[in-house]
């Protein structure tokens, strides 16, 4: 079986979600139970080991598992790492309990590099912080949820503002709260309060006045998938923070795995990006609040009202200062670097 914590529940609640086959893992993915792009890869993963492990149709699950969600590219990379291990080691051996312990070794794997990946990414992104604004005191906006509950390690963007703070260079956390789901608000603070570090929540809608008030240095985001092109889809929200930190002369940093730069997608235009349920705008879902709604939360909206409800929105590269990978950072953002980049990580 898989142990998750479940997402959906924090910061009211630390509970475990046991996932005993790939329909239950694919449900919690699509409920966000689990979520975030380096996690989602480990996740799907070992959703194809457990599938092998209870003798399931490994094929079967891995394409369940890589479509729940279609934006997060890392989801499908570890899928298909777990699947591509299982059959390798089935046309050696012909032995499915060999097979089994191949992909979730695969999966093991997988989560181990993405901790490594994650403490490099943080040892990048710091410096390339310090290059740009030497003398530390960092005021960080991030937006969405980066760190630990994403990551093998410690995250992505996240894991740079705690090594900044753990540095006692980052003066204050801007925790953007990311409407509809709230990722921001119930997991970022979350994680930032556990740290100890210097933060303050503020509604999406508040970053304007933010910037202009000259109090933001630096946005710090994750990805879930990077075009060839180096277009960037993260959580909704994040491109209109793109377009601030331009007018605003504030670097636009994006901290990634190099499993989210896919070649196989050539520009932001050819990312699929989610479209979620309306009721999630329409009604406000918090595990702790009473349910009433017909998806389960309390109506803040006209019975009826559509929303618009994308789950990602796309950032083009110019808008972009520069990505942070494990193997270093691209700056500026341009498909050539970023393809020298993939070529480079996979000769190691
Ligand atoms: O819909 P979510 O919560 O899965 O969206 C997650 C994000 O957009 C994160 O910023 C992204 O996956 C990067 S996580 C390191």
């Amino acid at each position: 079986m898989l142990v998750l914590l479940d997402q959906t529940r924090l910061p009211a609640e630390e509970v475990e979600l046991v996932c005993t086959d790939a329909p239950a893992l694919v449900e919690a993915i699509r409920s966000l139970a689990v979520r975030g792009a380096p996690v989602l890869g480990i996740a799907g993963a070992y959703g194809v080991a457990l599938a092998a492990v209870r003798g399931f149709d490994v094929a079967d699950a891995a394409r369940a598992l890589e479509s729940a969600r279609p934006t997060a590219v890392n989801l499908s990379v570890g899928v298909r790492r777990a699947e591509a291990a299982h059959q390798a080691a089935l046309a050696k051996t012909g032995d499915a309990t060999e097979a089994a312990a191949a992909a979730l070794a695969a999966a093991r794997s997988l989560h181990r590099q993405d901790a490594e990946a994650s403490a490099r990414m943080a040892a990048h992104g710091l410096a390339l912080l310090d290059e740009l604004m030497p003398g530390g005191g960092h005021r960080i906006l991030t937006h969405c949820n980066t760190g630990s509950l994403v990551s093998g390690g410690e995250g992505t963007a996240f894991a740079v503002a705690l090594a900044a703070h753990r540095e006692g260079r980052l003066r204050r956390l801007w925790v953007d709260e990311t409407r509809p789901l709230l990722q921001g608000a119930r997991l970022t603070a979350y994680e930032a309060a556990r740290s100890g570090m210097a933060y303050t929540l503020l509604t999406d809608n508040a970053a304007g006045s933010l910037f202009a008030a000259g109090e933001v240095d630096a946005v710090l985001i994750g990805a879930d998938r990077i075009a060839a092109d180096g277009s960037v889809a993260n959580k909704v929200g994040s491109y209109p923070l793109a377009v601030l930190a331009r007018y605003h002369h504030v670097p636009f940093i994006v901290v990634a795995p190099v499993t989210t730069v896919d070649p196989d997608t050539p520009d932001g235009a050819s990312i699929e990006v989610e479209q979620r349920p309306g009721f999630e705008v329409t009604e406000v879902t918090a595990p702790q609040v009473p349910v009433t709604g017909a998806g389960g939360g309390i109506p803040v909206a006209p019975l009826g009202t559509q929303a618009y409800n994308p789950a990602f929105d796309v950032t083009p590269p110019e808008l972009v200062t520069a990505i942070v990978t494990e193997e270093g950072a691209v700056s500026p953002v341009t498909a050539e670097a970023l393809a020298e980049l993939c070529a480079r990580s996979r000769q190691v």
